[in-house]
């Protein structure tokens, strides 16, 4: 009969419910790469340390690079006993090696063993993260470069405020995942610290080179304290907080492009590629993408909070409740990467609707411009702010706009009015205005791409 990796003390069997609650092989196998590479380089340190001869070194790693290849070609058979991928490598190797096989765990718990794994595996992925985030950057900053001569009505409240160029718009946006992948690049250094060599808990009494497997395995430094060692998650619960802050920034642009994908609104229409029709009236086109993209950040917050929950009141080190970290780190990260890649598509891909942004331009939004008209014509803003309010009054109760008001009626509500107020009823010549650093106009339109696309360039 098989046994248990770690059966010698048990007589009893396992109830066949408990092996199947207690077993994670059906979602860790996806750090099965992570974990031969980690059991390769601690063969390698176990030779070093005189644990194993190079020649029981090579064999190891030869039967670890065979189990390696059969996950790779889908070949690997699991077995009902398999617990989880470091059991399931560990009897597979012993399987095509023999006895030796068994050396490999000296001196090696699961717990820093797991934990090791985790981070290679997180490191990897997030190099595809970044790389969907760049991807999804670089599209919002081209459609901006290309599209910077369309205006609109920037909203607050989601009432016209002032005018704006699509562009900025575009960009605020691109800003604000700019910052995400500035975040995500400042984890990987904490992420990044080897837990290997902390055993169980107290640490290697084999005295195996920590800095060797650090090396060996690209981490940047080690545990210094082998119970933090194995105990310390809060580099899936960063992630996890990194991935639900991007996730809401991916879900607050979504939520602009659904409203304007409105017949109400109009100002853009979805590719094809990227909506979905309804079951029942025929003349339906559904922002799908954006809605899913919008509703998956709340899953993506959910499992943040969820392993927060299972994170806070553990004793320390390893208890097995950590083993619920794997299913919301993978979840993220699955659909971090699916949304990233979806979202640049949608946005590479919609149709933007210049006239309509333009007839959405009404004079009101200009009557900022209209008070800083009599500002620069000496007036204390207070002041002006209250004579363009009356402008804006007389041309509601007139049903009429800013600029059918006549110079007269102007001059009524203040003789600083001349004939030059013409020139206020101009969007291109109020975003124009726009020039310190942030603004609106186009040159600061130029420099905000410059930033991101220097962004871009580097690493
Ligand atoms: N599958 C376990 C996990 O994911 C591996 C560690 C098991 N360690 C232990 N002491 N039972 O956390």
């Amino acid at each position: 009969t098989k046994q248990k990796l770690w059966g010698g003390r048990f007589t009893g069997r396992t109830d066949p419910l408990m092996h199947e609650f207690n077993q994670s092989l059906g979602y860790d196998k996806r750090m099965h790469a992570a974990d031969i590479k980690g059991s390769i380089a601690y063969t390698k340190a176990l030779k070093r340390v005189g644990i194993l001869t190079e020649e029981e070194e090579i064999k190891i790693i030869r039967g670890l690079e065979t189990v390696g290849k059969e996950w790779q070609d889908g070949k690997f058979v699991v077995q009902t006993d398999d617990e989880d991928i470091h059991t399931a490598n560990e009897r597979r190797l012993s399987e095509i090696i023999g006895p030796l096989g068994g050396k490999l765990h000296t001196g090696r718990s699961r717990n820093d063993q797991v934990a090791t794994d985790m981070r290679l595996w997180l490191l990897d992925e997030i190099a595809d993260v970044q790389f969907g985030l760049r991807g999804l950057i670089r599209v919002m900053v081209e459609r901006a470069d290309k599209e910077k001569d369309i205006l609109m009505p920037g909203y607050t409240h989601l009432q016209r405020g002032q005018p704006i160029r699509w562009s900025h718009l575009l960009l605020s946006h691109a800003f604000a995942f700019s910052s995400d992948l500035e975040r995500l690049q400042q984890m990987i250094p904490r992420i990044a610290v080897l837990p290997l060599g902390s055993g169980a808990l107290a640490g290697n009494p084999f005295v195996v080179d920590r800095e060797f497997l650090a090396k060996e395995l690209g981490f940047q430094s080690v545990a210094e304290n082998s119970l933090h060692g194995v105990g310390d998650r809060d580099f899936v619960v960063e992630f996890l907080m990194w991935s639900s802050l991007t996730m809401t920034h991916v879900s607050r642009m979504a939520e602009d492009l659904i409203v304007y994908s409105t017949a109400e609104f109009g100002f853009i229409t979805l590719s094809d590629a990227y909506s979905t029709g309804s079951s029942m009236m025929p003349q339906k086109k559904n922002p799908d993408s954006l809605e899913l993209l919008r509703g998956k950040s709340g899953r993506i917050f959910g499992n943040m909070a969820g392993f927060l929950m299972t994170y806070k009141g553990l004793p320390s080190t390893y208890n097995k409740d950590l083993q619920e970290d794997k299913e919301p780190l993978f979840d993220t990260l699955t659909n971090v990467s699916m949304s990233l890649k979806i979202f640049e598509g949608v946005i590479s891909t919609l149709e933007v609707h210049e006239a309509r942004m333009r007839e959405a331009l009404t004079m009101d939004v200009l009557a900022t411009d209209l008070a800083d008209y009599l500002v620069r014509k000496g007036i204390p803003f207070r002041e002006t702010h209250h004579i363009s309010g009356r402008a804006v009054a007389l041309a509601e109760a007139k049903k009429c706009q800013l600029n059918d008001i006549t110079l007269d009626e102007y001059r009524q509500l203040s003789d600083k009015f001349e004939e030059d107020v013409k020139e206020v009823f101009d969007f291109e010549a109020s975003v124009e205005r726009r020039q310190a650093i942030g603004g609106t106009s186009r040159k600061m339109l130029d420099r905000q791409i410059s930033i991101l696309r220097k962004l871009l360039e580097e690493g």
